[in-house]
């Protein structure tokens, strides 16, 4: 089981996307329609952009195909939760995303073929998560961070402990604007903790305060916070992004990352930026360790519910 190769990270096809309907506060129908032909050529233009900038920093990006009548797949943070070469399956709290579950359950099962992944799981009936977008994994710390409220459930977070076997700090996402974890927080390799405490509920920014060192802990205004600045795909120092506010930039290049820019303002338009167009494939607890089993047969794909 091999772990070399470039860095890998999927993202969705734009040919279908669109803003047709309001699930979250920033999507803007009306302004899609005003015209839709020249909207959907400046999506499909940012969207190279942000193909091309995660190339160069050295990702393997691999496209999901875009499905009609589903535009928020364009979004795959939401497709699952992926660690370790496994996955979980998101499920999602608005009908208008559920058609997406089939595409992604099939394109899991198509990374398993192509030997990119040893196991699926799905989440119990009736339990909602929306993927890596609300369950964030923190390198220097080995836990999750993961979002619940508007669009997750709190009772999916021990399914996702249970299936990963690893630490789950649970944050209620208190807002409407902040209504996936990955629009109001972000960890960093270096240990900082980016957040606008003003998305969490009380008990859960007291709990960033509490676990993260002072010099760590970075909080971004609600101006700040309203620029996608936290939706950032990283790799090692180099950050992409939509364009951040000065401060932001500053304060992440005096600690010695590199913020690689890309007008996201097609999908913006739908409350989504960097992170949320991507989902990272090849996430491992310790990138230096190859927690391999050699010489284990690998597991069939397993989709089904994952015991409590
Ligand atoms: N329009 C999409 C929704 O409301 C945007 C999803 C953005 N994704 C994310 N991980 N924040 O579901």
């Amino acid at each position: 089981m091999a772990k070399s190769g470039s860095p890998r990270i999927a993202m969705t096809a734009p040919d279908h996307y669109e803003v047709t309907y309001t699930i979250n506060p920033w999507m803007q129908p009306d302004t899609w329609a005003r015209d839709p032909k020249s909207a959907n050529q400046t999506a499909r233009a940012q969207w190279l952009a942000l193909k091309s900038t995660l190339e160069r920093i050295g990702f393997t990006v691999d496209v999901i195909p875009g499905v009609a009548g589903l535009p928020d797949m364009l979004f795959p943070a939401n497709a699952a939760i992926i660690f370790e070469r496994r996955a979980m399956l998101a499920r999602f709290r608005y009908p208008q995303r559920t058609g997406e579950e089939a595409h992604f359950r099939r394109y899991l099962l198509d990374l398993h073929e192509r030997g990119l992944l040893d196991e699926i799981a799905e989440l119990s009936p009736g339990l909602n998560q929306e993927g890596a977008g609300d369950c964030i994994w923190d390198t220097k710390r080995e836990v999750f961070w993961a979002g619940f409220g508007p669009r997750s459930d709190a009772w999916a977070l021990s399914e996702v402990t249970n299936f990963f076997q690893r630490g789950v700090v649970a944050l209620l996402l208190a807002t409407e604007h902040y209504y996936h974890l990955d629009t109001c927080f972000k960890a960093l390799p270096g240990g900082e903790i980016l957040y606008f405490p003003g998305a969490f509920a009380e008990r859960s920014a007291k709990l960033i305060v509490d676990m993260v060192a002072s010099e760590l802990l970075i909080a971004v205004t609600a101006e700040e916070a309203a620029s996608f600045c936290l939706n950032i795909v990283e790799l090692g120092r180099d950050l992409v992004m939509a364009p951040p506010p000065s401060r932001i930039r500053t304060i992440l290049e005096e600690r010695g990352y590199r913020c690689h820019e890309v007008d996201l303002s097609s999908f913006i338009l739908s409350g989504g930026a960097a992170y949320c167009m991507t989902l990272r494939l090849d996430l491992l607890s310790s990138p230096h360790v190859d927690i391999a089993k050699e010489g284990e047969t690998s597991c069939s794909p397993r989709i089904s519910p994952t015991p409590l």
